[in-house]
């Protein structure tokens, strides 16, 4: 017959055998549950004992219920260890491995050369200004000395909210607000950002586009200043074998006004593809500042002049990297952008 410390040695041997959880739930179930589970059962018939006996046998089966139940949990509680152990095992964390990289990007190719002619203009002196993309009619046009009804204003057609609001067509009006704002010459400034034009896009043209406008604004500045400036401007972006020519043109705001070409560096002026076979690139406009409009932003032209130009930024990034068609800069295509 089975007593309570055999059931016990036994049931703690089978314990320690077990490899599994559903084993241990076997011998739990076989030993603890209570009716008719081997613990269980030893009290069975315990009734008819004498008191004493019964006692005796009581205390004995509720110790061997204990010391199997601990045996249980013990098992159980390794087994938990053993599988953490394999998981830090197999599965293992190492925390000082390097992660893995980013995916960098960079900064976009206009941003690039603003920032390079931002900071060879800066090194001349010049603070950059800027100004609202949404401008009014009076600084885009008539404060440039283009009047309503003025033939010029068919150069800058643009995008309009209201009759007196419109995304500005060039930088030019930021000569206007800044002349306001510093009020006592010399000025000596440039004025990098976005600008509007209904122009159907094309190779050389889309309706958006940046610009950087200069002006500076001093006593008895001429047009071999200009020229110096932008010479050297041009020089320190794209090299020293690049030469610079001016011819005459027409802006309502400077008198005399020039379109501004740098040789191309592909043919050295020679004439290729890049250049359409001219030898020259145009970047943009550039002139005396005309006197009424430094009336217009409130400087006496008795006292002061100037010079300004306002060059495409997209224009001076395809003449410095030989990009073909001015849209590749705004169609996100990785496989051009990752190349500067
Ligand atoms: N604003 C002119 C344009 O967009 C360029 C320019 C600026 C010309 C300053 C002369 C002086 O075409």
């Amino acid at each position: 017959m089975s007593d309570p410390q055999s059931l016990t040695h036994e049931a703690v041997a089978a314990i320690a055998r077990a490899q599994t959880e559903d084993e241990l739930a076997a011998i739990e179930f076989d030993y603890l549950r209570r009716k008719k589970g081997r613990i269980s059962s030893l009290l069975e018939g315990i009734g008819g004992l004498p008191a004493e006996e019964r006692a005796r046998l009581g205390q004995a089966a509720n110790e061997a219920k204990r010391a199997i139940e601990a045996a249980l949990a013990a098992k159980r509680q390794e087994h938990k260890e053993a599988l953490l152990a394999d998981i830090a095992e197999t599965e293992a964390i190492d925390i000082t491995f390097p992660g893995r990289p980013l995916g960098r990007g960079h900064i976009h190719v206009l941003t690039q050369v603003q920032r390079q002619i931002e900071s060879v203009l800066e090194s001349l002196g010049y603070k950059v200004e800027l100004g609202p993309e949404v401008e009014t009619e009076w600084y885009n046009f008539e404060a440039l000395n283009i009047p309503p009804g003025h033939p010029a204003r068919e150069n800058w057609d643009s995008f309009y909210f209201t009759p007196d609001l419109l995304l500005r067509a060039h930088t030019s009006p930021v000569q206007i607000r800044a002349m306001q704002r510093i009020k006592e010459p010399p000025i000596y400034i440039i004025t990098p950002g976005r600008c509007y034009r209904r122009d159907p896009p094309e190779a050389t043209r889309i309706p958006y586009f940046t610009q950087v406008e200069g002006l500076a604004v001093d006593r008895g500045l001429t047009v071999g200043d200009m020229k110096g400036t932008l010479l050297y401007m041009m020089q320190s972006l794209y090299g020293d074998d690049r030469k610079v020519r001016v011819r005459p043109s027409y802006f309502p705001f400077t008198e005399p006004s020039f379109e501004f070409d740098v040789s191309c560096g592909f043919c050295a002026g020679a004439g290729c593809k890049s250049c359409r076979h001219k030898g020259w690139l145009e970047v943009g406009g550039c002139g005396m500042v005309h006197p009424q409009v430094l009336r217009n932003g409130g400087i006496d032209p008795e006292r002061w002049n100037g010079y300004a130009w306002g060059f495409g930024i997209e224009r001076m990034a395809m003449a410095k990297h030989d990009v073909e068609d001015i849209r590749l800069f705004y169609e996100s295509d990785l496989r051009f952008l990752e190349q500067f």
